[in-house]
């Protein structure tokens, strides 16, 4: 059928020349793949045909074959004869097209779930992948849809991957793999944030996400010279009646101004909306456009601009906006090609979206005289810019969907480090009421739904309580191709690895964007850790906090389990303190990190519905930065499963023994107070830059915490502290310091104060460091110290039920930015009491 073509063509650009009135394509795609897929028989579309799946089926590699078909006939507009039939995946399948041609391609995948059996499409979840870029993560699908895609193919094979979530499946009705005209997609864009040139269009993956016809009619497939699909404007216009739609298709030349009949057909050009003027020469307004999008990715923005309404050269002029920036100023279609009616197009590269509303506007100039106030735009196309980790996919749009999300009160698997879990009731309920607090204010987005039941007791083991069904999945972190992380590692040359923990090693890594990372690459994993390690990621990507290391992707590729963090320039904590030679940290630096470390500690306990418990808190796992911020590391990486209970005691024996709370010994409970008592023995490591067990020196010296404890309760920890900050520390701070370390290491649980405390407690002891008090420094503090004790010291006293005022005062998604409040002494958890 396309050899046909050829002959046509001809004609077609004599056509073009004269009248610009070829409406048949004047492109023959060089590769042109159609998939019907499912379908035994090949399926007219137009005037194209899909060839039926089972005679393409050398294309793909699938475990099993599955094929469905609707029971009744599908009727859901032009691509119905491609919805009758589908696939289904109920494993990783592959796609895999020769390509004759290098260059961009697009790919488009067809989608219309139906019931087939007991598959139910509409529950169907997958990731669409090649190995460069991810399309389409945790992909769940509700109507028909035409996802359409375009990638500039180098190698000689295209694979597309279809990975199904968790133990969902992946279907597929239909698809298309065509080259794409090589001058349709040129490195000509501009940004406007700052104003510039954009580089690297070529190596970008698009997905269109909108394709817009103003001022005129839906413009199928079978009217497009490249057998895509445009919508009418009206459904994002702002104000319908600022606008008016006007055509003329005969007045379009496509002559001089670049845009050619692939660039958009004639019924593009030739209809256009414009400023409704007509009755006023004094009109002020713009014309608006609203697109939904996603926060987080760039956008190409192409304008397709035909002047179909001017008499005279030079009677338009007008601006265009992008958001509220002026991305053209004065501009004279005329001028393109000193001639009327020429189509044109420009190209705008927006900056990583922080809304999720994308606004057009296009208005009239004031800056030239005499110019009736007009404006129009013809066409417009908005394509959403794969991110710096090659994706597309990535966070879901918050909540608007979470009927079908996975269940997390599960096991949470693997050996790496320290586990997460627990919660207590207390702060169960706190949260429960603040939840639904929050939901009353419209704020229960940053919630993530829970039940209540089961949360009464302390929970051993890896895992939440029990019949906490949570939903996770709103935010998961990227997949990152395996070919990506290779590369980033340098093919995990050893001579990078930074790290080696139980479960595997740490490299450091550059992304191809020039983004430092830290890659854990677990061993391989069995069956069951699939699973587990999802779960992990989708935990793990929860935890969002300036004092937590940030998880940036995964890649579960080939078998692997990898987790890529953020990279931190400086490394540990320990390091720095002693046994490296790093220079020494001033009472300050260290009061910071301290400070730092206990926001993201506090965060991970409050900061969620459940509490999350680090489990082990030490110096090594507390990271710097470049700017030396601290970040607490390894959280949420957990060991799972019954085995918890006796394994997971001595693994944490072995591992953090010297920060190890007693009672957990006696009690064999975790709480979050186990990692308050953790963080006790690291103030005491910081103050003393000493190891927290050193072997070497004499029995009543080796462990650290209750060396510290002996001379703190002698009232001269002044003669063990490290010696390079002897004489630095005001001893005002010093006191405090010490006494908040003591408090952490109280022998039971109830005892201990809160991250929240502890950190109060930091921040006050940074002030009394920093003041310069006038008179006695003495007595100034003491006064400061009196006025807070009541709630400092005594906060079992506190009413269990904490003022859910102050709560909110101190945003509970980021307390970072929050000044620390008194709110925080008196923040006092219900827990076992
Ligand atoms: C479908 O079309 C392909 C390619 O045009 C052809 O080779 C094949 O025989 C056709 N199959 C059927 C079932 O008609
Ligand atoms: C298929 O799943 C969707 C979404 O979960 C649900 O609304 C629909 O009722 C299900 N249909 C059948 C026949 O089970
Ligand atoms: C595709 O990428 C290659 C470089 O890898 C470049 O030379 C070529 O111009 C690109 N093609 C398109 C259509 O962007
Ligand atoms: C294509 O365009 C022609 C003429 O403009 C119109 O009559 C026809 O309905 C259009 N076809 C479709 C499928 O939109
Ligand atoms: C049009 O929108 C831009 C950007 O928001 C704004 O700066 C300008 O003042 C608007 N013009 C009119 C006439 O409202
Ligand atoms: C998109 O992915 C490519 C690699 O395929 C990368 O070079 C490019 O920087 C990415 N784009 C953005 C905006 O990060």
């Amino acid at each position: 059928m396309m050899g046909g073509r050829g002959s046509t063509v001809f004609i077609c650009v004599l056509l073009s020349i004269l009248s610009s009135a070829c409406l048949s394509s004047g492109f023959t795609p060089v590769d042109n793949y159609l998939i019907d897929c499912g379908s035994l028989t090949n399926t007219t579309v137009g005037d194209r045909v899909f060839v039926a799946d089972n005679s393409a089926s050398n294309f793909l590699s699938t475990p099993k074959n599955t094929f469905a078909k609707a029971s009744i006939s599908v009727t859901s507009g032009d691509y119905s004869p491609l919805y009758q039939t589908a696939r289904i995946f109920d494993g990783t399948s592959k796609y895999t097209f020769g390509i004759s041609q290098p260059g961009r391609h697009w790919i488009r995948l067809y989608f219309y779930p139906f019931v087939s059996g007991s598959y139910n499409m509409s529950r169907a979840s997958f990731d669409v992948t090649t190995p460069n870029h991810a399309f389409l993560i945790n992909f769940n699908v509700k109507t028909s849809v035409v996802k359409e895609f375009s990638v500039n193919v180098t190698s000689k094979n295209l694979v597309i991957t279809f990975t199904p979530s968790g133990n969902s499946f992946a279907f597929l009705n239909a698809l298309e793999v065509v080259s794409v005209p090589d001058g349709l997609i040129t490195d000509d864009a501009d940004t406007f944030n700052p104003a510039g040139g954009f580089k690297g269009l070529p190596f970008q993956a698009l997905e269109t996400v909108y394709r817009v016809n103003m001022g005129g009619p839906t413009v199928s497939f079978e009217n497009d010279t490249l057998g895509r699909t445009w919508v009418p404007d009206k459904n994002f216009l702002i104000g319908n009646n600022l606008a008016i739609s006007i055509s003329n298709f005969a007045a379009v030349k496509y002559v001089g101004g670049g845009a050619t009949q692939e660039s958009a057909p004639n019924a593009v050009y030739g209809t256009a909306t414009r400023m409704n003027s007509e009755n006023d020469p004094n009109s002020n307004f713009n014309v608006t456009w609203e697109f939904n999008v996603n926060p987080g990715f760039q956008y190409l923005l192409r304008f397709h601009f035909c002047d179909i309404v001017s008499r005279n050269p030079n009677d338009l002029y007008f601006n265009v906006y992008i958001d509220s920036w002026l991305v053209a100023e004065n501009l004279d279609p005329s001028s393109v090609a000193d001639a009327l009616a020429v189509a044109f197009y420009r190209d705008f590269v927006t900056a990583a979206r922080v809304s999720n509303k994308l606004r057009v506007s296009i208005g009239p100039t004031n800056t030239i005289d005499n110019v009736y106030p007009n404006a129009i735009l013809n066409g417009l196309e908005i394509m959403k810019m794969n991110n710096s980790l090659g994706s597309l996919g990535g966070p879901a749009p918050a909540v608007s969907d979470s009927s079908s999300k996975r269940n997390v009160g599960l096991t949470v698997g693997l050996s790496i480090g320290a586990v997460i879990l627990v919660v207590l009731a207390g702060i169960f309920f706190m949260f429960c009421r603040k939840r639904r607090r929050l939901a009353r204010q419209g704020h229960s987005k940053m919630w993530i739904p829970l039940s209540i039941s089961g949360g009464n007791s302390h929970t051993m083991g890896s895992k939440y309580s029990n019949g906490t069904a949570t939903s996770l999945d709103s935010n998961l972190g990227y997949r990152i191709p395996f070919v990506a992380v290779h590369e980033a590692t340098n093919n995990f040359d050893e001579s990078w690895v930074i790290g080696i923990g139980g479960f595997g090693k740490v490299y450091k890594g550059t992304l191809n964007d020039g983004t430092k990372v830290a890659v854990k690459r677990g061993n391989p994993r069995s069956q069951q850790g699939l699973a587990e390690f999802q779960t992990e990621i989708e935990m793990l990507s929860q935890f969002r906090h300036r004092h937590l290391v940030s998880l940036i992707g995964y890649c579960d590729e080939k078998n692997e389990m990898i987790l890529i963090y953020e990279y931190m320039e400086n490394g540990t904590l320990k390091s720095h303190l002693y046994g490296s030679g790093s220079p020494s940290l001033s009472w300050k630096d260290r009061l910071e990190i301290c400070i730092g470390a206990a926001r993201g500690l506090h965060y991970l306990h409050t900061g969620y519905a459940k509490a999350v418990i680090h489990r082990d808190v030490k110096s090594a796992n507390i990271l710097l930065d470049e700017n030396f911020m601290a970040k607490v590391a390894d959280f949420g990486l957990s060991k799972t499963g019954p085995e918890i209970d006796q394994t997971h005691v001595s693994t944490a024996v072995k591992g953090s023994f010297g920060y190890l709370d007693p009672e957990y010994f006696r009690r064999q409970q975790l709480t979050e107070k186990s990692d308050v008592y953790s963080f006790g023995v690291v103030l005491f490591e910081v103050l003393c830059a000493r190891p927290v067990i050193d072997p070497s020196l004499p029995r009543e010296m080796v462990n650290l915490a209750e060396w510290a404890m002996k001379w703190h309760k002698r009232g001269q920890l002044e003669q063990i502290i490290d010696s390079t900050l002897v004489g630095k520390i005001r001893p005002d701070s010093l006191r405090k310091f010490g006494e908040t370390a003591e408090k952490c290491l109280a022998d039971f649980g109830v005892d201990r104060p809160s991250m929240g405390d502890v950190l109060w407690n930091l921040e006050y002891a940074l002030q009394l460091q920093e003041a310069v008090v006038p008179g006695d420094p003495e007595d100034n503090s003491t006064n400061m110290i009196g006025e807070l004790s009541p709630q400092i010291n005594n906060f079992s006293d506190v009413d269990n039920s904490v003022s859910a005022a102050q709560f909110e005062a101190s945003s509970v998604d980021d307390l970072s930015g929050v000044s620390m409040s008194r709110v925080f002494s008196q923040l006092v958890k219900s827990e076992g009491r």
